[in-house]
């Protein structure tokens, strides 16, 4: 993996990541519904991606239990509150943000554990996998966290790298009861936010690469999961890269600046 090709691409957008509005109607409001769809469908979440769409409008779909109509509200409602602390006064990311995460992803569906960590053993079945014991979990919290906002205050490991090891590295303590790898992907797209990148997401066609790659990484050590993740981001990179070219041409004819009448046309 080329680090420095990945920045090379990024800077090329990065005036357009620039502009506050502009970055959120046009990259991010889309974005937050297909990517609440996707994170959600992984976990199972059996809304379509239109049903998601229309919870995320206020409606209520009829058919569904309370329990996956929470799910969308909440993904949605914890992606925005990502999005809005990605410039505020405290730059480091930890562990209270992790748990702030985790609190909002379980809101309104297992109050008595959001935010905590589990008090049972948990595995994944079908496989294995034993994730550590509840007693170990914070010291290991702990040092993940010495970890994380080192790697922070250094600075020197690539974001993208840093988003892919620190979801990584969570969702292998797997800390909570549930909602573990949602709380993942979110702490993945804080990390890339806070460094002004891009968020990404992980489709649910993509699942079983996902999850092989995590698994090849915890059982032979190999960098295959941060491989995954550098490919999601390169992929995306070249995704706004047309974007901005259409946002170009759309500035000449208008002669308008774009983010304005974008979020004109957003007004409902
Ligand atoms: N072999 C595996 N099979 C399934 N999940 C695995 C495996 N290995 C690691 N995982 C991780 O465990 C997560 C599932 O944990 P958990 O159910 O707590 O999270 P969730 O947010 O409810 O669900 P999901 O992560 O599936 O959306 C997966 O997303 C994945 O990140
Ligand atoms: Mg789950």
């Amino acid at each position: 993996m080329d680090y420095d090709k990945l920045t090379e691409k990024y800077l090329k957008i990065k005036p357009y990541l620039n502009d506050k509005e502009l970055f959120y109607y046009k990259f991010v409001e889309d974005f937050d519904i297909e990517n609440t769809y996707h994170s959600n469908a992984i976990e199972g979440n059996t809304l379509t991606l239109m049903e998601t769409s229309l919870v995320l409008e206020g409606c209520s779909i009829g058919s569904k239990d309370m329990r996956e109509l929470f799910e969308v509200v909440n993904h949605s409602k914890a992606f925005n509150y990502i999005f809005e602390t990605k410039d505020n006064n405290k730059p480091i990311i930890d562990i209270e943000d992790i748990l702030k995460i985790h609190s909002m992803i379980l809101n309104n569906i297992d109050d008595y554990n959001k935010g905590v960590y589990r008090r049972v053993n948990v595995g994944i079945r079908g496989t294995n996998i034993i994730f550590p014991f509840p007693n170990d979990l914070p010291k290991l919290m702990a040092e993940f966290n010495n970890w994380f906002v080192e790697k922070q205050k250094i600075g020197i490991m690539h974001p993208v790298e840093l988003a892919s090891k620190a979801h990584f590295e969570l969702v292998n303590i797997h800390p909570f009861i549930d909602g573990n790898g949602r709380t993942s992907r979110l702490l993945m797209n804080m990390v890339l936010l806070k460094n002004k990148y891009p968020p990404i997401m992980i489709k649910v066609e993509e699942k079983l690469e996902y999850i092989n790659a995590l698994n090849e990484t915890r059982d032979n050590k190999t960098n295959a999961f941060d491989k995954f993740i550098y490919k999601k981001m390169d992929e995306r990179l070249d995704s706004l890269l047309e974007l901005s070219k259409d946002f170009e041409v759309e500035k000449d004819i208008s002669e308008k600046p774009k983010s304005k009448k974008k979020s004109q046309d957003r007004e409902r």
